[in-house]
């Protein structure tokens, strides 16, 4: 009581005028390029921001500042800096963003610069149900062309991709007994491009189906298939089977054929990627866009719920390549999950995290993001340089021409 008497005389003497507000929170930093000053830290009253939901993701220019006009230059510039002198040097003098393919609003996934053909190999999920085909961008043609693509025999669902030995290797997410008149499971596959062949590597777990089998990186030294198998599949209907096995990463050694766990704490472990060294392995988990796995919700789909984790995480891979150890996380991405993610050639990571991709430096301080008008699942760098970018998601495919140069697949 006397505490509150206290209180409550302080507060009469207290002025509430605002202090330490970040002026200006952001400015036009060039063509379509917003900086963002100080990371907006601290924001005038009254702000807020809304929650996402997986039909409306919520992005950094939504905050809605009452009586203000602080933000509304962000929402249409196609880049926002946070970090002015690293983010500029990524964007170079003459940034682009152009959106290029209107498609379904299907997951558009595991996107593989074939270089030698010139083309960009991607993949559109179902819907429709037992959707078979793939996506191919031609970059040989001006404009570039879009046509779906057939591998003999047809590979159902890929959600991760990446190019080893002249081939592509798929992570095939789908699992059905009756798809393209045969039975696919969730999968490695192998895919040659200029045959197009394609041929199974790995389709089970000593008997039991994988998951989902979401995304894949090839280890530089090793030559090992690093992947990671969360239970989407399930949830989306990709699969008729409920899952066997826990969310984990694996390691699989192709040359004997061993497969190995070498993680199993991520809720929903999905893009994952090397630093250039393969000395630092990266894990994005989307556990915040989850659903019951008990069958008995059938196939419910998934929802995004705000309090649970869309982190990326950062592990020390061994000399040997082995295993994975020292887990840290090291971005939480704000609106919604990081999903794809890559590691350019120079240690920048960069993450598909809802209307955009997040460019980051290895220590996950945000540098700047790209913005979309559609849900971004992943990205893959092309041409001679690898300076393009291109990215693909839920009703479109757009591509970014900056400064920021791509790991050659090997
Ligand atoms: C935030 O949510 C409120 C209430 O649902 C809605 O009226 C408003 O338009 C939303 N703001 C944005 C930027 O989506
Ligand atoms: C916002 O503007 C309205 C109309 O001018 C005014 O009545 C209100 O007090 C203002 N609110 C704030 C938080 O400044
Ligand atoms: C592979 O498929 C592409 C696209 O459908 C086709 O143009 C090409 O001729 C095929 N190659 C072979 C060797 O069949
Ligand atoms: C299996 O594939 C068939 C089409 O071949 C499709 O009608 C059915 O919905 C699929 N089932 C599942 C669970 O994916
Ligand atoms: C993969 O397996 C081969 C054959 O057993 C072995 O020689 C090689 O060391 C293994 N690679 C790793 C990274 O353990
Ligand atoms: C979101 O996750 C929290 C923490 O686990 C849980 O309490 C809450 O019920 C969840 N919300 C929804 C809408 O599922
Ligand atoms: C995104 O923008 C492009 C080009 O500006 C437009 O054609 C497309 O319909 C837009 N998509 C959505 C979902 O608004």
């Amino acid at each position: 009581m006397i505490q509150l008497q206290f209180l409550g005389f302080v507060l009469a003497g207290v002025s509430h005028a605002q202090t330490g507000v970040t002026t200006p929170v952001s400015q036009a930093c060039g063509s379509s390029v917003v900086c963002i000053n100080h990371y907006a830290n601290v924001l005038p009253y009254h702000f807020k921001r809304n929650v996402s939901t997986m039909d409306d993701v919520s992005t950094f220019g939504d905050i809605s500042v009452t009586n203000s006009t602080v933000l509304n230059d962000v929402n249409s510039a196609d880049f926002l800096v946070f970090d002015k002198e690293r983010g500029l040097e990524v964007l170079g003098a003459n940034p682009s963003y152009t959106f290029m393919f209107a498609v379904s609003e299907a997951v558009h996934e595991a996107p593989v610069y074939v270089a030698s053909q010139n083309k960009l190999y991607l993949s559109q999920l179902a819907p429709p149900a037992g959707y078979l085909p793939q996506l191919v961008v031609d970059l040989n043609k001006d404009p570039p062309t879009l046509s779906e693509y057939l591998s003999d025999p047809p590979v159902y669902a890929p959600n991760g991709g990446t190019l080893h030995n002249g081939k592509i290797i798929w992570g095939a997410s789908g699992g059905n007994r009756s798809i393209g008149g045969g039975e696919q499971r969730v999968s490695l596959r192998t895919l040659d491009p200029e045959t197009n062949k394609s041929v199974n590597l790995i389709n089970n777990y000593f008997g039991y189906y994988f998951n989902t089998i979401d995304d894949l990186a090839v280890h530089p030294k090793t030559g090992d298939i690093w992947f990671t198998d969360p239970q989407y599949s399930w949830f989306n209907a990709l699969t008729d089977t409920p899952p066997q096995l826990p969310s984990a990463s694996y390691r699989y050694n192709a040359s004997s054929g061993a497969v190995f766990v070498v993680d199993d704490s991520i809720g929903q472990p999905n893009g994952i990627a090397f630093n250039p060294a393969g000395s630092t392995v990266y894990i994005t988990d989307t556990a915040a866009v989850s659903a019951p796995v008990d069958p008995q919700y059938g196939h419910p789909g998934s929802t995004f719920n705000a309090t649970q984790r869309r982190t990326v995480y950062a592990f020390d891979v061994s000399q040997d390549g082995t295993s994975a150890y020292n887990k840290r996380p090291i971005y939480m991405a704000s609106g919604f999950v990081p999903d794809g993610l890559k590691v350019a050639a120079n240690g920048y990571i960069v993450a598909g995290v809802g209307q955009g991709v997040d460019v980051l430096d290895p220590s996950g301080q945000l540098l700047l993001t790209i913005q979309t008008n559609y849900t971004v699942q992943n990205f893959a760098w092309t041409g001679p340089e690898l300076k393009t970018l291109w990215l693909m998601g839920n009703g479109g495919i757009s591509k970014v021409e900056w400064e920021l140069v791509g790991q050659e697949l090997r």
